[in-house]
């Protein structure tokens, strides 16, 4: 049996421990390189704090796997066994660019079932949390469980671009989606986004294309409220590739999958 308690202390810790380095990093120079396209950006405080996880999980946790963003992970074919999905820095343009917006993202999964969600704001020293089956807290406080909203009084988080023409969804689709929302916002980071939506500062968050590390921990934390996630056609996440991602309170979530993203193409 594992004991989900004693890993779940050790990856706070941990957590605790690599948001105090990305904190100190303020005060020296960034090394900031490119990775796919010009926009899409990695620090030398990315792969530091990567390699910080990845150094202690193979210490104490040799058996467990790991999956991060900048690739110092193991290469994972399957999801068996414990894995650790790491994103080090998710939203790193506003790391860079604002010193604030971001987030340590760990989720901890067994056989491919998120048992622990771990999501650090760095900046004002905020750990989300939940152990599967346990609730969510914020700083050790319980999260209340999430209550229905309608769309008309809805803030919805999504990146502005997936609204003008894109390649991945017909994005008429989604001018009716928006003008009936009381609300839009877009924070540039998917663990914040999908915590804002467990603590109900907005209702609903989708996009166009996640990869594994921006959700694995936001969706644990999520369903621990009552919060629905899955693609957008409304089926499971895949976390072993990335995947359209469509979160909200319940209700909310099958109102904009019947109401609104029904037959479209993605
Ligand atoms: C990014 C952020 C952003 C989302 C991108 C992600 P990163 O993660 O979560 O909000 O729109 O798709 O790649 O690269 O800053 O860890
Ligand atoms: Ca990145
Ligand atoms: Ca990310
Ligand atoms: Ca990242």
């Amino acid at each position: 049996m594992m004991n989900w308690e004693i890993i779940d202390t050790h990856a706070k810790q941990w957590v605790k421990e690599a948001g105090e380095r990305i904190r100190s990093s303020f005060k020296s120079k960034l090394n900031i390189e490119t990775k796919s396209n010009p926009n899409d950006l990695v620090t030398n405080i990315d792969k530091e704090i990567e390699q910080f996880f990845i150094q202690h999980i193979k210490e104490v946790y040799p058996e467990h796997k790991i999956m991060g963003e900048e690739g110092f992970g193991d290469e994972l074919q399957t999801l068996d066994g414990v894995v650790w999905i790491i994103d080090p820095i998710d939203g790193t343009m506003n790391f860079i660019h604002q010193q604030r917006n971001f987030a340590i993202s760990i989720g901890i999964y067994e056989n491919g079932v998120g048992k622990i969600g771990l999501i650090y704001d760095v900046v004002h020293d905020e750990l989300y949390h939940a152990i599967r089956g346990e609730g969510a807290y914020i700083n050790g406080k319980p999260i209340p469980v999430l209550k229905e909203t309608p769309i008309n009084e809805a803030i919805l988080a999504l990146n502005a671009t997936w609204v003008v023409e894109n390649r991945r969804i017909d994005h008429n689709l989604l001018i009716p989606l928006v003008k009936d929302a009381r609300g839009t916002r877009s924070y540039g980071t998917a663990a914040l986004e999908l915590v804002f939506l467990a603590t109900g500062r907005v209702d609903a968050y989708f996009s166009m294309r996640l990869a594994p590390w921006d959700v694995a921990a936001g969706a644990v934390i999520l369903e621990e409220l009552g919060g629905v996630v899955t693609n957008l056609r409304g089926e499971k996440l895949d976390f072993l590739s990335r995947n359209s991602l469509l979160a909200a309170k319940p209700g909310l979530h099958q109102s904009i999958l019947k109401d609104y993203l029904k037959g479209g193409q993605w």
